[in-house]
């Protein structure tokens, strides 16, 4: 019979990596079954899609809902310990850095079952954020780092990981961009918003940005100096729905709040826009693909090629409104470069290193 592969996912960022990986593990012939442990679940942050990317029904809902950081993962690794006793994978796949991730590499460690991590290596420094502790962790666990980028395979190495652990395979979440580029229409939600040709699009979701309000308000006080010059678009994440209704940004005559949206419609607007503005991993990346200038309210990255070689530039509140003004008008001359190996081909490598890794074990 052929290897076992669980993957894990949970959270809107791990499904647009996880379906090439499972489609060229299925071309592959290799048995796989799909968890999704829940950590996210209204239809915009979670079916939606497995509606648009293709992806299979979760073999498994976990169903763990939302929760503090330790309740959260501790439901997750009770429940994902029952599902690996049952299933005995042969390998446990997982993506990104959010807690489904965590939970599931402590697990899969703790019962022997070797463990591929999608997006290795990525680093922060910001002990402060609950990813990259998710990162550092996922990564000291794992049999298999499979990374992204260049400087990710340097940090591993830096950290001690052995190389031939270590593959550079490109990125997954691209692949899925690449794939639906077709779909992505980009006036038809803007036209459904009444949006004129020229608009920005806002995503905000970070802790450090948006469960405090005192640092929540220098940020709309940029995004509404913005606003004056330019019509901004915000589908807006759960996490901070409520302290930006309060902070009185929807108020803005050229501010239009939407609900998070569906990938296709998302990724549409953005491919119209004049420019993002987000604190997102993944909305950093498909930006540098898009060619869409991107402005990122963070103080750090862990995604630096976005900046060296793509079209990101970390802001603050005070920087953004500059910032956006030189963007917008320096598009016409910098082309983003798209970094090496996000070329669409990723889930195949990752699927070549894991047959290689299970055939050799
Ligand atoms: C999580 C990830 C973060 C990732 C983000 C992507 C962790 C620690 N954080 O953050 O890395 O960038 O997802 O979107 O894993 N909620 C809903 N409906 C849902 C999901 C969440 O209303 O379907 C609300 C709940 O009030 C919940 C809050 O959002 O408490 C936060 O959800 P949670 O999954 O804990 O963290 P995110 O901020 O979404
Ligand atoms: N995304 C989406 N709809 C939205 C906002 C984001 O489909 O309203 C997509 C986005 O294009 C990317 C993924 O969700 O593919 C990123 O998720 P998020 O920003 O929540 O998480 P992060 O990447 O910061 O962990």
């Amino acid at each position: 019979m052929p290897p076992l592969v669980l993957h894990i996912t949970g959270a809107r960022p791990n499904f647009p990596k996880a379906a090439p990986v499972m489609d060229a593990l299925a071309a592959r012939g290799m048995r796989q079954l799909l968890v999704h442990t829940g950590q996210h679940y209204d239809d915009n942050m979670s079916a939606v899609f497995f509606r648009e990317l293709g992806l299979p029904h979760p073999d498994v809902n976990l169903g763990v809902g939302s929760g503090s950081h330790a309740a959260q993962t501790a439901a997750m690794m009770t429940a994902l310990e029952e599902v690996m006793l049952a299933e005995r994978p042969d390998l446990v796949m997982v993506y990104g850095d959010v807690n489904s991730t965590l939970a599931a590499s402590l697990v899969a460690a703790k019962l022997g079952i070797a463990i591929a991590h999608v997006e290795a290596g990525l680093r922060s420094f910001d002990w402060t954020m609950p990813e990259e502790i998710n990162r550092v962790v996922t990564d000291r666990l794992c049999d298999l780092l499979l990374a992204t980028s260049a400087d990710a395979i340097a940090h591993l190495a830096s950290e001690g990981v052995a190389a031939d652990r270590i593959h550079l395979v490109g990125n997954p979440m691209i692949d899925t961009l690449l794939r639906q580029l077709p779909h992505l229409d980009a006036r038809a939600k803007a036209d459904e918003l009444g949006l004129p040709e020229h608009y920005g699009v806002v995503t905000l979701h970070r802790p450090g940005n948006v469960d405090d309000p005192a640092a929540l308000a220098p940020l709309v006080a940029a995004l509404r100096d913005v606003a004056d010059e330019l019509d901004l678009v915000l589908p807006v994440h759960p996490r901070g729905r409520a302290r930006l209704e309060a902070s009185g940004l929807f108020e803005h005559p050229r501010v239009t709040a939407t609900d998070p949206l569906g990938y296709r419609d998302f990724l549409g607007l953005v491919r119209g826009s004049a420019a993002v503005i987000t604190d997102s991993g993944g909305v950093q990346e498909e930006t540098t693909v898009l060619g869409v200038p991107c402005l990122t309210l963070r103080p750090n990255t862990e995604r630096p090629v976005t900046i060296t070689h793509g079209t990101n530039r970390l802001v603050t509140p005070e920087s953004l409104l500059a910032a956006y003004r030189e963007a917008v008008a320096a598009r016409a001359e910098r082309e983003g470069a798209v970094p090496p190996l996000w070329d669409g081909r990723a889930g195949e490598r990752i699927a070549d290193v894991t047959v290689g890794f299970l055939a050799a074990r």
